[in-house]
């Protein structure tokens, strides 16, 4: 499949989040693509359009079908309709989880750095937040299973999980993943498995996602995967996304939570979301190859150019999480923005000041331009 990713695209002023809150800046921070969308999701959403009419939307029968045909072939699990919760983010459902599960005096666990949203949406449910620290073993992030076991307490209710990790790239294996499930079965924890880069794996040979709907069904039973083609297929300001709870009483009780505070999925994104899955796998890979380039590219230019920086590179995702601690700053993020024009986006955010992520789904040619202000800042 031929697909351009070289060619810039004008976003600015496009009424985009990237480029538009900050026109001044040079943006590489919020995690949208600078990719047209596949052809075929272009043409699903022209048909919709033209159709014309967009009162309130259902998700309709070929939608349903192609969130459980993805579910069977791609994340090998086997999903009856009546799992599914259907929902316009991923960031509400975390919301959501939270104000469910958890009541006044209890508390949320997750392990940092994490996408931000992972330690506010406990102000939502007003219950306590703990955070443990990824450690770093032999050059790759881990899991510090002591630190949880010190960390967790008798009112720890919820165990928010990111896999694929964002900003840490990390894909976590089988035996991870099951160890982190049965630390919520001995601590009696909900596990919500936030999964939404879990199309965006480089290489799913070598580290192939496994999703907790792979879990074994006695630990399966305590979980909440979220999914959504949003972040792959560069979707995601049409909001959709959805949750898979095998559990009635769990699943009961997060949709009832939803109450009158969300809004309906909009009719585009249902369209959007069902091509995406149907014919978006040929611009999927060729995506995921040019983004490999784009990290390994980037990882080596840092190696190699900006030795008071270190990065890791990660095995899925988009995003490069740099370490900027030995500059001595309390704040690098500002620094690039002040001397560079960059917009980066700031670790404090994600629990570690001092490091920023680098989003390099964008022209080759672009990354490097970044690269080069990013050097001439240190
Ligand atoms: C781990 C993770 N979860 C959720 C989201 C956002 O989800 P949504 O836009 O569906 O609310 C992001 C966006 O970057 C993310 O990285």
């Amino acid at each position: 499949m031929t697909c351009n990713f070289d060619t810039p695209l004008a976003r600015r002023g496009s009424g985009c989040i990237k480029y538009d809150r900050r026109p001044d800046l040079d943006p590489f921070w919020v995690a949208d693509m600078d990719f047209a969308a596949a052809p075929a999701i272009l043409e699903a959403l022209h048909r919709r359009v033209e159709h014309g009419v967009f009162g309130y939307a259902h998700p309709h029968a070929g939608l349903q079908d192609a969130v459980l045909e993805y579910l069977r072939t791609r994340r090998g699990a086997e999903v009856p309709p009546q799992h599914l919760v259907h929902l316009g983010g991923l960031v509400p459902a975390l919301s959501l989880a939270a104000r469910a599960f958890c009541g006044p005096g209890d508390a949320l666990m997750t392990c940092t750095p994490v996408y931000p949203p992972f330690l506010n949406v406990h102000h939502d449910a007003r219950v306590d937040l703990i955070t443990v620290d990824h450690a770093c073993e032999h050059g790759r992030w881990v899991f510090d299973w002591a630190a949880m076991e010190r960390a967790v307490t008798k009112r720890t209710r919820l165990f928010l999980l990111c896999n694929p990790q964002n900003p840490l790239g990390r894909v976590f294996s089988l035996t991870e993943l099951t160890r982190l499930a049965t630390f919520c079965q001995t601590h009696d924890l909900v596990l919500v498995s936030d999964e939404i880069h879990c199309d965006l794996v480089i290489d799913e040979t070598a580290t192939p996602h496994v999703s907790a709907l792979n879990l074994p069904p006695a630990l399966a039973q305590r979980t909440i995967t979220l999914l959504s083609p949003s972040k792959t297929w560069n979707i995601a300001g049409l909001g959709y996304a959805y949750a898979v709870i095998p559990d009635e009483a769990l699943h009961r009780r997060f949709a009832a939570t939803r109450g009158h505070t969300l809004s309906e999925i909009n009719a585009l994104a249902y369209y959007a979301a069902e091509a995406a899955y149907r014919h978006g796998e040929p611009w999927r890979q060729a995506l995921l190859a040019y983004l490999k380039t784009n990290r390994d590219d980037l990882a080596g230019f840092i190696r190699s150019e900006c030795p008071e920086l270190s990065v890791s590179a990660g095995d899925a995702t988009y995003l490069a999480w740099i370490d900027a601690r030995r500059l001595g700053l309390e704040n690098p993020a500002d620094h690039f923005e002040a001397r560079a024009g960059l917009f980066l986006s700031d670790g404090k955010a994600f629990g570690w000041p001092g490091w920023v992520r680098f989003n390099f789904a964008c022209p080759h040619a672009r990354m490097m331009q970044g690269l080069e202000k990013l050097r001439a800042a240190l």
